[in-house]
């Protein structure tokens, strides 16, 4: 019997990404898997029966628990769904592996083995897998397109019959990889731009995009590519450092994160408050408490002379492309396991064993223990 990959509705109803695609169909049928697809699990990504491909399609969510091995999801399913999946089966996606222990459990008591692709080790030859770098460089270039558009000023330098209009400064905080991809997009729209980072090694990336490196003294590598979280002193030192260049910009964008925690609040009350008049704050770590006081998650908010933006679920806003890549991450996950149309699961692999958050009625990864108190 073929592995069967079972794609699911999403529990979060505005959720437009999907993640199967009519390519990777194609490539999992090569390798001997069936695809069964619940109707409308697609739609936000305009594809459906005529597009997706060879696929089964079915009425609900029940049809597909029924007969999947496998479910690839996009965010962890519901607790009502969970609680009916088949003891065994073996579910990947972005999970949200530190939000909820509860959850953790009813997967452990239903006997689900799941693959948190957030906990995908960061080596070379996981890069193709990696969803959240295909997501994060969505929603870095996302913050940008927001922020042009609230600006009260062009991006690029334009000259017309009366003069010529200075370009906008753009700062950039966090040059991970969606930090990399706003530092690009604002290029490409012409402003002029800085960018900072606690990671020494950024420096380098954010030069080589042609844009100059704020330098805070602040150096801050953790391990497996992330950055660690600041000490106080080191945080008042970035600070004094960082009010500065949050003054002189007209648009600020936020992206710094730290793995299993709450976003660093990196732009105090008193660096907004130091903002030009009409400056456009665009925070991507909204959602997980955001990197600028004064965000406000889902919401557009002015704050003194800034206007803050804290969007979230970014890489929903362009499905299309957000799909194709969350796909082929997976894809290239599951491939290395899928061998004549049967699943093999090498546990000595540093990557499928690294990745895994629940397996045999227990959670496996140490830092999502360590977090939760587990
Ligand atoms: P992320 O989303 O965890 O963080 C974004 C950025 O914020 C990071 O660059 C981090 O250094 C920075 N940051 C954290 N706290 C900060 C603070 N207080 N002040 C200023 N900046 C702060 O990271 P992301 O983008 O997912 O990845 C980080 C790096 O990991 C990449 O640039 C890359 O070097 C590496 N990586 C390696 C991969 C692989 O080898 N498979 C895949 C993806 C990333």
């Amino acid at each position: 019997m073929a592995v069967v990959i079972g794609i699911p509705v999403c529990a979060d109803a505005a959720e437009r990404r999907t993640p199967i695609v009519p390519d990777v169909v194609k490539k999992l049928r090569a390798a001997g898997a069936e695809v069964v697809v619940e109707k409308g699990a697609t739609a936000g990504a305009f594809l459906d029966e005529t597009s997706l491909g060879e696929v089964s399609w079915v009425d609900s969510t029940d049809d597909v628990l029924a007969v999947a091995d496998v479910l690839w999801v996009i965010g962890p399913p519901s607790d009502e769904v969970l609680a009916k999946v088949r003891p065994g089966t073996v579910l990947m996606g972005l999970l949200a592996p530190y939000s909820s222990a509860d959850r953790l459990a009813l997967m452990n008591e239903r006997q689900i083995t799941a693959f948190a692709m957030e906990l995908l080790p960061r080596i070379s030859r996981a890069q193709s897998m990696d969803i959240l770098s295909s997501q994060g460089s969505a929603s870095g270039y996302q913050t940008v397109l927001i922020a042009a558009t609230r600006a009260p000023k062009f991006f690029p330098m334009l000259t017309y019959a009366a003069g010529t209009i200075r370009p906008s400064r753009v700062l950039v905080i966090g040059a991970g990889v969606a930090g990399l991809q706003a530092i690009a997009t604002a290029k490409r729209l012409g402003a002029i731009v800085d960018a900072y980072d606690v990671r020494p090694e950024t420096k380098e990336q954010i030069e080589s995009l042609g844009a100059k490196f704020v330098d805070t003294g602040v150096s801050a590598a953790g391990s497996g590519g992330y950055a660690r979280e600041l000490t106080e002193e080191e945080k008042a030192q970035q600070a004094e450092k960082l009010a500065k260049a949050v003054a002189a910009c007209d648009v600020l964008i936020t992206t710094a994160g730290v793995p299993g925690k709450k976003a660093p609040v990196i732009i105090t009350e008193a660096m907004v408050a130091g903002m030009k008049p009409g400056a456009v704050v665009v925070d991507m770590l909204a959602e997980n408490g955001g990197n600028v006081a004064g965000t406000v998650a889902g919401k557009e908010v002015r704050v003194g002379p800034a206007h803050i933006v804290g969007p979230t679920n970014l890489p929903s806003r362009m499905p299309v492309h957000t799909s194709e890549m969350y796909s082929k991450n997976l894809l290239n996950f599951i491939a290395p396991m899928l061998n004549e149309g049967l699943l093999n699961m090498d546990w000595e692999d540093e990557v499928i064993a690294g990745a895994c958050l629940t397996h045999a009625g227990e959670v496996k990864h140490p830092m999502v223990k360590q977090v939760l108190g587990l």
